[in-house]
């Protein structure tokens, strides 16, 4: 059962819990001040309502003004939403890491433990991705369902995205691609990337539309770099898809959700657009097989079955949180999700790299120099200010960025437990320690550039055009 609405608490709502339902928090319906209205849950026959437990929020204050998405939220604690990202202010005034496992607690999902990680190896045959041992991919929901598909030889896809804001993505971006271009590779399975240029538009105030159509065959270019099998591989954008059985599904899911339970979930409020209380709907619906029957099939009934695994950053969660509560309602199979942490900003472990702050990203465009300029003058250092006191006292690798980025970037798991002891020690300067990160990084973005600049126009072509793709577990290809 997905608590949609426990992400977040506006202020002019009233919530009201019941206190017996086996649910760890309760909460069940959503009073609106106004015009109440509720929250569908879904009720197991035995559950019993007592004692209700009202928590009366305070009344809105003057007329809201366009508040988040976007603009920072003056709280000083942690915020993890698809807009903002900041871990919690401390008494110092200076802003701590992320704490993960509290997002796994606040918004209901799985720790990635070892078991399942075995359980992973057992049913793959492959050793668990680096990202998988070092905690970066942290969190799931229903993970096992798709082993148990996978064990069963049961079809499910997978289904990633990308908001083009800017016609360079940045390395922290890629992390999530990469890692799931080894699970296609893992599982052998159809990907559906999902190109948000309408999203992009909605949510800025500056963004024309063409400037986002733009974004996205660029952004759909880098994407391609990273590896990803054309045969497998249906990369598409929101403005050209829309249509036909995806926008059926849009419009289903969006005639579900209630504006209240938009604003409880996403923060919007009466002065944020329409587009944006609505683009859940889309966002949500790629994850129903049956918008996509060029890759599955016009079996709409065998087709509902079909779920699909999605690898984002933690801070997608609440679109998927609303899409699996739909799509029991649609009677459509549930998203599974596996969650990765975010790739930190220059500036340190409070914040996630972003692409409109410049100084914050390493960009996939950057030259080898740009990279080391720009790792050797803002990465935060967990090191000592001198290198008498570093030798003395030893450096901290958990703050320190390029640390943080070699637990990305290092396959070897002994080398990079060598560099962070040795950095602890104070065997290793902080200045060396760059160096093995600037060294990693411009491998890294060489190797995209060389792949990228094949991506020509045919190429992007090739990807978003509407066909079969062609793996080896299609049922449809084995039933002819
Ligand atoms: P977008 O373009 O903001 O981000 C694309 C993916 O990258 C993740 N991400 C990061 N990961 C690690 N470190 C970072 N610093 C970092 N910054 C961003 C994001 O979580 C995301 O996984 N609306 C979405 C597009 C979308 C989507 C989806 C994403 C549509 N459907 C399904 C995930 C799953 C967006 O604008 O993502
Ligand atoms: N909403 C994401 C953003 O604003 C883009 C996105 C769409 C996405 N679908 C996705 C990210 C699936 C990860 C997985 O950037």
């Amino acid at each position: 059962i997905d608590l949609i609405a426990r992400s977040r608490v506006s202020r002019n709502v009233t919530y009201c819990c019941y206190d017996s339902l086996p649910i760890p928090f309760g909460l069940v319906n959503i009073l609106g001040n106004r015009n109440s209205s509720y929250i569908p849950i879904l009720r197991l026959p035995n559950w019993r309502v007592s004692r209700p437990v009202l928590i009366m929020a305070s009344q809105p204050e003057a007329p809201a003004a366009e508040a988040p998405p976007t603009a920072n939220p003056p709280s000083t604690k942690q915020t993890v939403d698809p807009w903002n990202v900041s871990g919690e202010v401390g008494e110092d005034g200076k802003v701590k890491a992320i704490d993960y496992k509290k997002l796994v607690e606040e918004f209901g999902t799985k720790l990635i433990d070892q078991a399942i990680l075995d359980r992973f190896e057992r049913v793959t045959g492959h050793k668990p991705h680096r990202f998988l041992r070092r905690q970066i991919v942290f969190s799931q929901r229903d993970l096992e369902v798709i082993l148990n598909r996978h064990e069963k030889r049961e079809p499910f896809f997978l289904y990633t995205g990308r908001g083009p804001s800017s016609d360079s993505m940045h390395i922290g971006h890629t992390q999530i691609f990469d890692f799931c271009k080894w699970l296609q590779d893992v599982f052998d399975v159809p990907l559906v990337i999902m190109l948000t240029d309408d999203e992009k538009f909605l949510f800025s105030e500056k963004r024309t539309v063409e400037e986002v159509i733009g974004y996205a065959r660029e952004n759909c270019r880098d994407i391609i770099a990273i590896g990803f099998d054309p045969d497998k591989t249906f990369i598409f954008s929101d403005y050209e898809y829309m249509g036909g059985a995806f926008y059926r599904n849009v419009t289903r899911f969006s005639k579900l959700v209630t504006y209240n339970v938009a604003k409880s979930v996403f923060g919007f409020n009466e002065s944020s657009n329409i587009g944006k209380i609505h683009f859940a709907s889309i966002q949500g619906s790629t994850s129903f097989a049956t918008s996509f029957p060029h890759i599955f099939g016009d079996n709409e009934k065998e087709t509902a079955k079909i779920p699909c695994l999605i690898p984002c950053a933690i801070d997608q969660d609440p679109y998927f949180r609303l899409t699996r509560d739909c799509a029991t309602r649609l009677k459509y199979a549930k998203p599974s999700l596996i969650h990765s942490r975010f790739l930190d900003a220059l500036q340190g472990p409070g914040s996630k790299m972003s692409a409109s702050i410049d100084s914050s990203a390493i960009f996939l465009k950057d030259t080898p120099n740009q990279i080391k300029n720009k790792i050797n003058k803002y990465a935060f250092s967990g090191g000592q200010e001198t290198a008498e006191q570093q030798r003395e006292l030893g450096g901290n690798p958990d703050v320190d960025v390029a640390y943080q980025y070699l637990q990305f970037f290092m396959e070897d798991d002994e080398e990079l437990a060598k560099l962070g002891q040795d950095y602890r020690e104070g065997k290793l300067l902080t200045g060396e320690l760059k160096a093995v990160c600037i060294k990693h990084l411009q491998e890294y973005v060489s190797g995209f550039q060389e792949r990228r600049a094949k991506a020509t126009d045919d190429v992007v072509k090739q990807f978003m055009s509407v066909r079969p793709l062609n793996w080896k577990g299609n049922p449809r290809v084995e039933r002819i």
